[in-house]
């Protein structure tokens, strides 16, 4: 069981009094301690947490990455929450979403640390100066009690110091690239700001920007990559050509331009 209830948190204080959403983080929970805020969200959810409801702890047991990965943050340092959302876009449609939330974060990780620079590692990787100090775990119930839900769970590294070794070289966070400390608070409120908006653009006309704020920030666009798929043996290489405008990968492989729904793209002579 989860510990503790919102008000126990002086975090998620800060965030109300500076949201300026109409909806999201609007029914804000945050914990102590929880095994995962993406539990912890979809229980809530199928309970009847409204669209934008957010969940946020200090410290997760067992957060989860993609590809059955931990993910491993220390305490009170760093941003670890899950949105509730409630789209009503069809399922092949829903990777969209992670287009909408990776510009969302890019943008608001570059206000607090410019002239630094974010890219997206596709899919949903946020990288600040090349080193990764974003991930993105999208968990989906397509025929749930209240239609579909999708818990879009954000680990963002604030303020860790230090990684363990198997991330070294790879993993980052704020403070360490720019050497000042990120107040959380603030951070949030932005963050929870830019993905309604973004969030709220999917399926109107405006929707073809989203696509194309993403290209312009893809890592590796133009450059050869290894695509590494789950259960693919070998690893496929080719030129990033770009992303669909469902979100999947189009590289230029020895077969000619193929297109990619699922992976993990590893940039040649990178960590990547
Ligand atoms: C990845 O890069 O592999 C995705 C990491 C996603 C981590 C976040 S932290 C908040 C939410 N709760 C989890 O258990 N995972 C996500």
């Amino acid at each position: 069981m989860s510990q503790a209830t919102s008000s126990a948190l002086p975090l998620v204080r800060e965030v109300q009094a500076l949201l300026r959403t109409r909806r999201f983080g609007k029914a804000l929970r945050g914990y102590p301690t929880v095994d995962s805020t993406n539990t912890t969200a979809m229980h809530w959810a199928n309970d009847g947490a409204p669209e934008g409801s957010v969940v946020i702890a200090e410290y997760q047991r067992a957060g989860r990455g993609r590809h059955g990965r931990a993910w491993l943050a220390t305490p009170g340092q760093n941003l670890t929450f899950s949105v509730v959302l409630r789209p009503s876009l069809p399922p092949p449609r829903l990777n969209l979403i992670t287009l909408a939330a990776s510009i969302a974060i890019a943008e608001t990780v570059e206000a607090y640390t410019a002239p630094l620079t974010t890219s997206i590692k596709w899919p949903n990787d946020v990288l600040l100066e090349g080193y990764k100090c974003c991930g993105m775990l999208l968990e989906s119930t397509l025929a749930g009690p209240t239609g579909t839900t999708v818990i879009l769970g954000i680990g963002l590294n604030v303020n860790q110091r230090t990684f363990p070794t198997a991330f070294e070289g790879r993993a980052t966070s704020l403070l360490l690239q720019t050497g000042q400390h990120v107040p959380r608070a603030p951070l949030l409120a932005e963050l929870l700001g830019r993905l309604e908006q973004y969030y709220e653009t999917l399926g109107t006309d405006d929707e073809a920007e989203i696509r194309r704020a993403y290209e312009r920030r893809l890592h590796g666009l133009g450059r050869t990559t290894t695509l590494c798929m789950a259960g693919h043996e070998p690893p496929i290489t080719g030129l990033v050509l770009g992303i669909t405008d469902t979100g999947a990968l189009r590289l230029h492989t020895d077969d000619g331009p193929r297109t990619f729904h699922a992976g993990e793209i590893r940039l040649a002579n990178t960590f990547y």
